[in-house]
Parts: structure tokens; C-alpha cells; sequence
């Protein structure tokens, strides 16, 4: 084999073993294979040679030639391996690095409670309603069987707005009880609904807020009886509180868009304060059977459709459940409070594991 063409193959393959990135390796790769490389200069040479000396000296080449192109091929692929292992020296995650701790947030016992009373709604067919904070007067009070002058509609304290030109007079609402005439304008019975959200009073002590929740709860169905509104609150009661026993009571009582009306009202220890414990009666909600007048309000016949409705103050329940004293806490933004009441985010209201 000539000398040039020895040369040639140790100083490529000198060059490649000093390689020690892509680069260097592309440059090398040029300089010998490129278009004006050293081999492809040579090659060109031999269109100027006799045949005898082109057969030999072709081969020669082109033996060179594979050679040299195999010994880049194997360099680059070695480079690219040792790039790689670097990156990974170079991004490698300690996993077994102690967590930092950082202070974790905690669900408000409001939203805590909105999701334990979806949960519970939620496995018996009931699926989430809304409607606005501001309200018309007629959803709020008119079509709800609530007259012009009832004392109703002061008893609520309620904050009126300005109204627009051409339209009647809105309200902040006073209930969620709105909910359930737009439901029962926007859709066909059956309605198995529950409405949490925003309520709005002029009222401000211990047990009462200007702003504080409700949740609504409406089914509308044919042959819907007082057993079933009966059923489906203690039901919901006696998951709620986690007491497969809680006595409940129900008590005659008045609200406009009912008919007839109930208080409903679980046992509770005056002595103890617990839960469930038998010698007196707590208040937690309103019900009843949906009035025939209502019904008709949103255009259904009270003949062929019946329904039940109830209605809950949402701080109410979460008082009682987490035996939080003062409602006016639940708006202060005091980390230590929402540290202390607050729930895990990582822990979902979720059913099977009991509320
Ligand atoms: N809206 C009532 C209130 O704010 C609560 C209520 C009572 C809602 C009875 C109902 C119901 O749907 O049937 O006091």
C-alpha cells in the first residue's frame, strides 16, 4: 500500500481517537469524506491514471474509503454515548433526598362541606344546580309564592338593588330557593337537584352574616310523596354527621313555596353539646312538599307533576359538625383558624370512605 494513502488512514484515525465531541467528530468526518476531503481528492486523481493503475489503486481507495467510513460511523456513535452518560451524571434527581417540608394549605370547612353534601346528593341521583347572586325580586320571592307585601320579604332583610330601567327590581339573593324556579323553567321533570352557593342578608351577629351559604335541594317527579322527602333527608342527615343512628324530627312549620311545610331538626345533648345525643332538638333545615302555585309559576301542571324541596344553611352544618362556636370566624382569613378547621386538599370528601 503507498505511503500517502497510510498516512492518511493514521492520521484519521489519530484525529478520531482525540475527538472528543460531535464537532471535532463532524470536523474530522468533513476533512477526510467531505466534498474536498483528502480521500475524495485522492479518487479524483484517478481520472487521470492508465487503466492498469486505476484498477489497482481504486481498489486500494475504496478499501480506504470503507474503512475510514466505518471508523467515523463507530467514533460518532461512541461520542453520542458518552454525551448521553454525562447528561445523566450531570441531571441526576436524588430521590432519596428528605422532603422539605412546606406548609400546606387547607380546605375551607365551607367548600368542605359543599363537597360532602355533593357527595352525598351526588350517590342518590342529584346533580349540582347554579344561579346568580344577583337576582331578579321574581325568582327570588315573586314566583316562589312570595306576594307584593308578604312580611317575607322583610323578614329576609333583604339587600335591593337599583334596578334597570324597564326591568323589575333585583336583590342579592336572600335563599338559594331561585335556583329551583329557574331549574324548573329550564328543564323537563324528572328534577333531582341541588343548588349551593351565595346567600345575602342585612343581618350580622354570632350566628348570622350579611353573606353566608345555603344549599337548595329540589325533585321534581310524578307520584313524589312525603316519604320520599322524608327518606332522602334522613338519609342525607345521618351520612352527613357520620350517626347510622341520629334521630331526626320532623316539624310543621310555614314557608310560602311549600305546602305542607317541616322543620327538620336532629337530636342533640343540650348537656354534652354532642351530636346525636338524645335530651333536645336542633333546627338544620327547611322542607317540604313543592306548592301547587309553584309548580305552576314554572309551567308545570301540580295535577301530573308533585315534587319536594329543602333548603340548608351550609356554615349552619359545618358548625354543628365541627363544633366551630361563631359564625363571624368563618370570614376572618385567620391561617390558624383554617389551619385548625381546615380539611387535607389531598383527602377528598369522598363517600366510601364515610364524609
Ligand atoms: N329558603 C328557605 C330559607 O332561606 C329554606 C328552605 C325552606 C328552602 C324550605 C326550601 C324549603 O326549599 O322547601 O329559610
Amino acid at each position: 500500500m503507498s505511503d500517502d494513502v497510510d498516512t492518511l488512514r493514521t492520521e484519521c484515525l489519530a484525529a478520531l481517537a482525540e475527538a472528543q465531541d460531535q464537532r471535532g467528530w463532524d470536523a474530522i468526518r468533513v476533512a477526510f469524506l467531505g466534498k474536498s476531503g483528502r480521500l475524495t481528492g485522492l479518487l479524483k486523481q484517478l481520472g487521470r491514471m492508465d487503466a492498469e493503475e486505476r484498477k489497482t489503486r481504486g481498489a486500494q481507495l475504496n478499501r480506504l474509503r470503507d474503512e475510514l467510513t466505518r471508523a467515523i460511523e463507530e467514533r460518532g456513535r461512541e461520542i453520542e454515548a458518552a454525551a448521553l452518560d454525562a447528561r445523566l451524571i450531570a441531571e441526576r434527581v436524588d430521590v432519596t433526598l428528605p422532603v422539605v417540608e412546606t406548609p400546606r394549605g387547607g380546605i375551607h370547612p365551607v367548600s368542605q362541606a359543599v363537597e360532602e353534601i355533593t357527595a352525598i346528593f351526588g350517590a342518590m341521583g342529584f346533580t349540582v344546580a347554579e344561579g346568580p347572586d344577583i337576582e331578579t325580586d321574581w325568582h327570588n320571592f315573586s314566583a316562589l309564592n312570595t306576594p307584593e307585601h308578604h312580611s317575607a320579604r322583610t323578614d329576609h332583610d333583604t339587600f335591593y338593588l337599583p334596578s334597570k330601567e324597564g326591568e323589575g327590581a333585583r336583590v342579592l339573593r336572600t335563599q338559594t330557593s331561585g335556583v329551583q324556579i329557574r331549574t324548573m323553567l329550564g328543564q323537563e321533570p324528572p328534577i333531582r337537584i341541588i343548588a349551593p352557593g351565595r346567600t345575602y342578608r342585612a343581618d350580622h351577629d354570632a350566628t348570622h352574616s350579611p353573606m353566608f351559604h345555603q344549599c337548595e335541594g329540589l325533585v321534581v317527579d310524578r307520584g313524589i310523596t312525603l316519604g320520599h322527602l322524608k327518606g332522602t333527608l334522613i338519609e342525607f342527615l345521618r351520612v352527613f354527621f357520620g350517626k347510622p343512628e341520629l334521630p331526626v324530627r320532623f316539624r310543621a312549620s310555614y314557608f310560602p313555596f311549600t305546602e305542607p311545610s317541616m322543620e327538620v331538626d336532629i337530636g342533640w345533648s343540650r348537656k354534652t353539646g354532642e351530636i346525636g345525643g338524645g335530651d333536645d332538638w336542633l333546627e338544620v333545615l327547611g322542607s317540604g312538599m313543592v306548592h301547587p302555585r309553584v309548580l305552576a309559576n314554572c309551567g308545570l301542571d301540580p295535577k301530573e307533576w308533585q315534587g319536594f324541596a329543602f333548603g340548608m344553611g351550609i356554615e349552619r352544618l359545618s358548625m354543628l359538625k365541627n363544633g366551630i362556636p361563631d359564625l363571624r370566624s368563618f370570614y376572618e382569613s385567620d391561617v390558624r383558624w383554617l389551619r385548625h378547621y381546615g380539611t387535607d386538599p389531598l383527602a377528598p370528601a369522598l363517600l366510601h370512605e364515610g364524609v
